[in-house]
């Protein structure tokens, strides 16, 4: 059965206990109430994914409680248990939102069977949603590719890792060099895998958000927070959750990562008692995170907590045997994205892409093998379809513009604005998304940049 925090609040105290006993042995968490009173408290306190309610208690409607979910957090199912003489009452917490109701007397093999089904429901929905979301970029997932023998050792070890519960992971490698697909397929290979799947990229939150984005916060914490919110690391319970570019994280900030990966628990911002998790914790770096702890940027305790497990992901230019196959499999994604039928690269090519020093690893592969099938209208992929930098030699005889003008003068596009597209997306990628330092780059200014990245519907 699909695992579960459960909470059962029903007054006959024998009936509670027995549902309690039946999902405790399918191994859900399970806590139980008599009253709406402990019921909303336990809400409060977090980390409910269903409840199943009473709707007559000692103290009032099980309505209340069943507002008190909603308040708290709308996606929690709830179960409605009423005496088969009060149908009107369960039609109503129906329309507030229950997900079903059962009748008094019931057989327990049928609560199990409407909570089961309230869970498939739920991951179904989940489901849908990423399967939206990966919609919306139009890529589907890109599988981790290697020949190399250091790469099999890589995925050897995710697989390693991916087969324990609760090991954290350490991921360390220069700028693309596929430390995100790493974490995508320690994810995916994980019996974690329907459970959700939280990214989070330190570098991007600002300092002062970040604490309250990962552990979330109690109503009236701090100013302006006029509700509770929950963290991320909620969020990812029975998941996984990436901490991408850690080296960023403050260092005040580091020691309660320190203290959910030591004892699975955390507090939110204004919050009195602690919350159970179980979640996997992946991290990423690209900057040497010892060589931070030695100058006092990161903490020694935090470091040594996460590399337990450290996966090192070597540059392409230490693997060039990767560069060429990797090459072909994006041609032929960047075939079936721009409906084109390259056939390959010639020798000429090869060698120029061999001998590139690929600082931006992968993924300056993979932007320029998109930008030269979208270039060429040959069979083969020239040498002129590849940017300058890659030919050292005509960059400094300053051909290279001419090389670039005969590329673009070939290629099928009519329009001017079309390539500056290309080249502005190309460019941004190629500095991180750094808007400052592609602007630069492309010799424009911050607020032309802007307005072309607007008209183009480039998404900032
Ligand atoms: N082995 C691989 N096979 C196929 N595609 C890859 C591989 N490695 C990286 N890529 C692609 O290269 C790009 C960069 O990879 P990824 O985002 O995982 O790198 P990263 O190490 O997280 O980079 P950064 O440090 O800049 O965040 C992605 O588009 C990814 O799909
Ligand atoms: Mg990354």
């Amino acid at each position: 059965m699909i695992k579960c925090n459960l909470l059962i609040v029903e007054d006959n105290v024998d009936l509670c206990e027995t549902l309690a006993h039946v999902f405790r042995k399918v191994d859900f968490q399970v806590q139980t109430s008599f009253n709406t009173a402990d019921a909303i408290k336990i809400l409060h306190r977090g980390l409910i994914d269903l409840v199943i309610l009473d709707l007559k208690l000692p103290d009032g409607s099980g309505l209340k409680v069943l507002e008190a979910v909603k308040d708290v957090d709308p996606d929690i199912l709830v179960i409605m248990i009423t005496a088969n003489t009060h149908v009107e009452p369960a039609v109503e917490a129906m329309k507030a939102g229950a997900y079903d109701y059962i009748m008094k007397p019931f057989e327990l093999d049928e609560v199990k069977l409407v909570v089961q089904k309230a869970l498939e429901t739920q991951i179904l929905k989940n489901e849908v949603a990423r399967l939206k979301r990966q919609n919306a970029t139009m890529f589907p997932k890109t599988e981790m590719f290697s020949v190399n023998k250091k790469m099999e050792e890589v995925k050897r070890m995710i697989k390693i890792v991916a087969e324990t519960p609760r090991t954290s992971l350490l991921i360390e490698g220069e700028s693309g060099t596929g430390k995100e697909l790493v974490a995508d397929a320690l994810h995916d290979w994980s019996a974690r895998a329907r459970y959700p799947f939280v990214k989070v990229n330190c570098a991007a939150i600002p300092e002062n958000l970040l604490e309250s984005e990962l552990f979330g916060h109690e109503k009236g914490a701090f100013t302006g927070a006029e509700t509770m919110k929950k963290g991320l690391f909620e969020m990812a319970n029975n998941g996984t959750i990436f901490l991408d570019e850690i080296s960023s994280m403050d260092l005040s900030l580091q020691p309660k990562i320190l203290r959910v990966l030591e004892t699975q628990c955390f507090r939110r911002i204004g919050g009195v008692s602690d919350i159970k998790l179980d979640v996997r914790v992946v991290a990423a770096s690209n900057r040497d995170l010892q060589e931070m702890v030695n100058k006092g940027e990161f903490r020694d305790d935090l470091l040594y907590r996460l590399k337990v497990i450290v996966i090192s992901l070597p540059p392409l230019r230490e693997r060039p045997d990767d560069i060429i196959p990797l090459a072909n499999i994006f041609i032929e994604s960047n075939n079936r994205e721009f409906n084109k039928s390259i056939q390959g690269l010639t020798e000429e090519t090869k060698e120029l892409l061999l001998n590139y020093h690929w600082p931006g690893n992968v993924r300056e592969l993979k932007n320029v093998m998109e930008r030269a099938v979208i270039l060429c209208n040959t069979p083969f992929i020239q040498a002129d379809h590849l940017p300058a930098e890659l030919n050292d030699d005509l960059a400094s005889t300053g051909s290279a513009a001419a090389n670039g003008a005969a590329a673009l003068a070939n290629s099928h596009f009519g329009s001017l604005a079309e390539i500056e597209k290309i080249h502005i997306e190309y460019m941004l990628e190629q500095c991180n998304g750094n808007k400052s330092r592609t602007a630069r780059e492309l010799g424009i200014s911050r607020s032309t940049l802007r307005e072309k990245m607007k008209l183009y519907d480039i998404p900032a």
